[in-house]
């Protein structure tokens, strides 16, 4: 069976990109089979892979045939990444998207038929989400088993998860009753700071006791903010630092909850 995990947080640059690739990689390291998808218009998620940004099948033409009700080949936007993924792209086209569903019959639930048509090839499908919470956003909570949260240890990170939560609640009474939260990861932690202790434990105390936080944290790393022009994972890239070990530990601990 496929598990699918939106990898989701409206803020930007908490590392959703980093973590979906790292995640995803490390998961097809030890045999699983696992799909990528790319649901910002930023399109991070293929550059980051090594993939064009003007790629002319992508995610959105897709979700378009899914619209349109149209005969498809839905394996036609895959592409095949050297460290054992498959991706689908996106670029900046897909940010017209948002619009276009506006007027369509079950809007929340496009992304869902697409991945239905993929789903038996793949045991974990990684859905990187925009920094917004906007219709893809939805639309991947709604085709989703799980949502994992990534959170930077900051000052205001207990209240930008209030808002993110009701989403996911709201999802998950109407469209999604199976929608669970997999988790919140802390990621580009200074651990060494007190700061972060501080703003981890506040997040611990508001969460911690109804949602699942990870044991492992994602410390930051020069070898981590390096990767992501090196269109590579960081077991590629650096496989023997703390990046990769904590991407490890956080596969195991996934696989663990499965
Ligand atoms: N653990 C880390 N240590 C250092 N830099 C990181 C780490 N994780 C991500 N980054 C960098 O931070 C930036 C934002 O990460 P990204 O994954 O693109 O976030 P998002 O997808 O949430 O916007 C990128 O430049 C990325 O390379
Ligand atoms: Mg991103």
């Amino acid at each position: 069976m496929c598990k699918i995990i939106a990898i989701a947080n409206q803020k930007g640059g908490v590392a959703k990109t980093t973590t979906t690739i790292n995640l995803g990689v490390g998961l097809s390291k030890v045999g699983k089979r696992v799909m990528l998808i790319d649901a910002d218009p930023q399109g991070h998620l293929t550059m980051g892979l090594g993939f064009p940004k003007n790629l002319r099948v992508t995610l959105k033409t897709m979700m378009e045939n899914i619209i349109m009700g149209l005969e498809f080949d839905p394996r036609e936007a895959i592409l095949h990444h050297e460290e054992g993924i498959d991706v689908i792209p996106s670029n900046k086209l897909l940010s017209g998207m948002d619009m276009s569903l506006f007027t369509v019959e079950d809007r929340e639930k496009v992304l869902k038929e697409y991945l239905e048509l993929l789903e038996n090839d793949y045991d974990y499908i990684l859905i990187d989400c925009m920094p917004s919470l906007g219709m893809m956003t939805i639309n991947a909570l709604s085709a989703a088993d799980s949502v994992l949260i990534p959170v930077q240890p900051q000052y205001y990170a207990a209240d930008g998860l209030m808002e993110l939560l009701k989403v996911v609640k709201g999802i998950h009474q109407r469209f999604n009753p199976d929608l669970q939260i997999e988790g919140i990861l802390f990621t580009m932690d200074s651990s060494h700071y007190n700061n972060s202790k501080r703003n981890k434990q506040a997040v611990r105390d508001a969460y911690g006791a109804e949602i699942r936080i990870f044991d492992q944290t994602i410390p930051r790393t020069e070898a981590l903010a390096e990767t992501a022009s090196e269109g590579v994972s960081i077991f590629s890239y650096y496989a023997k630092g703390k990046g990769a070990y904590s991407y490890q530990a956080l596969v195991q601990e996934v696989l663990n909850h499965a």
